[in-house]
């Protein structure tokens, strides 16, 4: 397939926005799996923060999980008998030294996390948090983990940010039991500079295009 200049020119305009959107996106949204039986993934940043911002919703059907998504996901117990929970998950936000202990589950009940910005009351199937302007009190690694609490293995789309609200409007988590959660208020997400997944595989197929073309 042939390019034209004014393709060329179109492309490469296109992959510097990509590029923009890649280094200043900082939102990572995508759909991932939890394994059934308490099944756990969680994400920490790499660099020291007061702030998070995330978004879950949970799907009841499968769904296709995006591949490379940041993270680490850790399997659930022996099939037992569970309560029958519709598709739903609970979600803890915490720091990287808690969630090393609540992830490796040698003193499981150990952990601390922070109430006012997880949605753990019961399994849910949607939880929106956000630090706002009540910052953290620790400034270290912070974490999402979110948990199965179901038989079935659990799909549910992701947004989350250490940097900037991944909300439409910005808001903060009350400061009680259940934060947002409490209010049962569901606000949209932004879809503006999300890092997409996609968006890397546009850049890769870009580069390519561009590379041949300039051979
Ligand atoms: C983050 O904070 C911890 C503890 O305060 C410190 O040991 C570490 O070096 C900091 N890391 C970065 C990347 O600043
Ligand atoms: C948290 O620590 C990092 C470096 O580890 C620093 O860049 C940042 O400004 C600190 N944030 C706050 C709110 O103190
Ligand atoms: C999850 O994201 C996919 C792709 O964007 C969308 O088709 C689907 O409706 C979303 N599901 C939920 C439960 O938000
Ligand atoms: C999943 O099913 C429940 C119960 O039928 C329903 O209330 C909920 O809205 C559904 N969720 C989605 C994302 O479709
Ligand atoms: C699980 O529960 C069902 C009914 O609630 C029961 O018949 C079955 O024996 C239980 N299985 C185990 C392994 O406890
Ligand atoms: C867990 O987090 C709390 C603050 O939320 C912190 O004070 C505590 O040191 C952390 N625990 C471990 C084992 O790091
Ligand atoms: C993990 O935690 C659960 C619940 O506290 C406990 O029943 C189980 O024995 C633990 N497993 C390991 C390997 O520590
Ligand atoms: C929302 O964003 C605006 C502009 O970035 C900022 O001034 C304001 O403090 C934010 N509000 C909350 C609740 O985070």
């Amino acid at each position: 397939m042939a390019i034209n200049k004014h393709g060329l020119i179109f492309l490469t305009a296109l992959f510097i926005i990509q590029i923009i959107n890649v280094r200043g996106g900082s939102i990572y949204s995508g759909t991932l799996q939890l394994p059934p039986y308490g099944g756990i993934w969680c994400a920490c940043s790499d660099f020291n923060t007061t702030y998070i911002s995330f978004s879950i919703r949970v799907s009841n059907t499968s769904m296709n999980v995006t591949p490379g998504f940041p993270g680490t996901t850790v399997p659930g117990s022996t099939p037992r008998n569970m309560s029958k929970y519709l598709p739903a998950v609970i979600a803890y936000q915490m720091t990287a030294s808690n969630v090393t202990l609540f992830a490796s589950n040698v003193s499981h009940t150990n952990f601390q996390y922070i109430p006012s910005l997880s949605c753990y009351e019961k399994p849910v199937q949607s939880c929106d948090q956000d630090v706002g302007d009540l910052p953290l009190d620790d400034n270290v690694s912070q974490c999402l983990a979110v948990q199965n609490p179901t038989g079935q293995p659990v799909y549910f789309n992701l947004s989350i940010s250490w940097v900037k609200s991944v909300f439409v409007t910005n808001f903060t988590s009350p400061d009680v039991p259940g934060g947002h959660e409490s209010l049962k208020k569901s606000i949209a997400v932004s879809s503006k500079q999300v890092y997409g997944f996609t968006q890397g595989l546009i850049c890769t197929f870009m580069v390519l295009v561009i590379s041949k073309f300039l051979h």
